[in-house]
Parts: structure tokens; sequence; C-alpha cells
């Protein structure tokens, strides 16, 4: 690869994770079963991830609406997240990823949320890749509670600007995505980072989450060293010879 491709790695990823229920479908499973192998899907990615040298990762895992779903469902995916912490945390942390939680954390019971402060503290020195899990988060929450905490820190109107709501979103330490990556055939945000993806580049992929993997990773990257980010500014072209 050449430095020039090299320095085309996005440098943060977003992605919705969906598909799960579909592809546990298609085998006359529960649900239950495509958000195991989901689980498993991500762990790959994160390797992938590192492999590539992808500083940030931010995977969509439970949306604010998805409380929504029966609950056996949802107790289902609660379970399955405490059961991920104790068998993969160990593993994560040997891979230098640290681990950061973003969403409401007020709703989720008081075990996952000691399994996430645990997550969180046991990997918070690791270098390798910021892995952060939306979980119980939604774009438009996320924008009401930056704008809540600047509030309660004492901003005032004129002194709000965006580059000053941005230090109280919840990823503030991460740059904003360069790469949004959706599985699962639907084209849409789904309330997932709404304030951070003004100017990412979006990849729909019709794989179900749980049949991701590095192939499918690469072509999203390949897809995105192909755009050309403008940021509204103009493609900076050689002149070219006008005929005489
Ligand atoms: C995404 O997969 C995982 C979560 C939302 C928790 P889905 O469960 O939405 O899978 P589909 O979209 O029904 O196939
Ligand atoms: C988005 O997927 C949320 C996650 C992947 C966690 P959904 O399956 O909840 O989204 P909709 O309902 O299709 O928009
Ligand atoms: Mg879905």
């Amino acid at each position: 690869m050449s430095s020039d491709q090299a320095a085309l790695v996005p440098r943060h990823v977003a992605i919705v994770m969906d598909g799960n229920g579909r592809w546990a479908k298609k085998r006359f499973l529960p649900r239950f079963f495509g958000h195991k192998q989901g689980v498993d899907a991500l762990v790959k990615v994160v390797q992938a991830c590192i492999d590539r040298n992808i500083d940030y990762l931010t995977v969509f895992a439970f949306s604010s609406e998805n409380w929504k779903r029966p609950s056996d469902e949802v107790s289902g995916l609660m379970g399955l997240v405490l059961a991920a912490v104790s068998r993969y945390l160990a593993r994560m942390g040997a891979m230098g990823v640290r681990i950061r939680i973003v969403g409401d954390r007020d709703a989720v019971s008081p075990k996952l949320r000691n399994a996430w402060n645990e997550a969180e503290a046991a990997t918070a020195h690791n270098t390798k890749l910021t892995l952060s899990v939306a979980f119980n988060y939604g774009g438009r929450w996320d924008i009401v509670q930056a704008c809540k905490s600047a509030m309660q820190a004492g901003v005032s109107p004129e002194a709000l600007t965006e580059s000053k709501l941005s230090e109280f979103m919840a990823m503030s330490y991460a740059p904003d995505p360069d790469l949004f990556i959706r599985t699962g055939g639907e084209v849409r945000i789904s309330n997932f980072l709404l304030w951070q993806v003004a100017y990412t580049e979006f990849v729909f992929s019709d794989c179900l989450w749980p049949e991701f993997g590095e192939a499918q990773l690469d072509a999203a990257i390949e897809a995105f060293r192909e755009r050309d980010r403008r940021f509204g500014g103009v493609k900076s072209t050689p002149p070219t010879a006008v005929a005489a």
C-alpha cells in the first residue's frame, strides 16, 4: 500500500450493527441467537480495525428506541451484554482496546452499570483502539444532554458555539466519524450519531451483521477511499491549460 493510500484509512469508523434478527430468522432460530452471533462478529471486527490502524470504532448496540421490543428480547440482550463483558473483557484488554460506553446509563440495571464501569476502568489506559459501545443511545438524547450539561456548567447563550457544545457531547473524546457503515440493508440512521455525522461518508451494506467480517470492512474502506470529501469547499484540481 502506498503512503497516500495508507493516509486514507478512516480514523474513526461508526457502525450500525443491524440484521441480527433476520440472520436468525433465516436459520429458523430465535432472534437471540442472531444477537449472540453478532457479539462474535463484533470481536472479529475489533481485531480487524486494529490490524488496519483504525483508531476509533463506535458501534450501535442498543438504541433508545429498542426498549419498544418484546420484553424477552430486551432482557435477553441485557443478559448477553453482561455475559459478553465477562467473556471478552480480558481479551479486549490484551488487544489494547480502550472501552467507552455512550448512552443514558440511568435506565439500565445497576448490574449492567457496574459491568460498564468495570470495563471502562479496566481498559482506560489502553491506546490501540477506542471502542465506543452506544447503548441506550440516541442522537437526539445526546444533543439534549449536551445542552443540559452546558447550561448546568454555566455556559451563557452568547458563549454557546458549535465547538463549545461539542465539548459536552457524549463522544467529545473522539474525532467525528470518517466512515459510517450500516449493515442489514436499511438505508437510515435510526437516531445514531446525529450531531457527529455532519460530514461523515456513508456506506450501506446488505450484509447481515453476524456475517460481517474483514472482507466487508475492506469493501467499505475501499468505497470510502473513492469518495471526494470536500467539506463544503471545492476540489483542488491542478489548473488545466486553456487552448489558445
Ligand atoms: C440489530 O439487529 C441489533 C439490535 C438492534 C439490538 P436487529 O435485532 O435489529 O435485527 P433485524 O433488523 O431485526 O434483522
Ligand atoms: C438500529 O437498528 C439500532 C441498532 C442497531 C442498535 P434498529 O433495527 O433498531 O433500527 P430500525 O428499527 O430498523 O430503524
Ligand atoms: Mg434491525
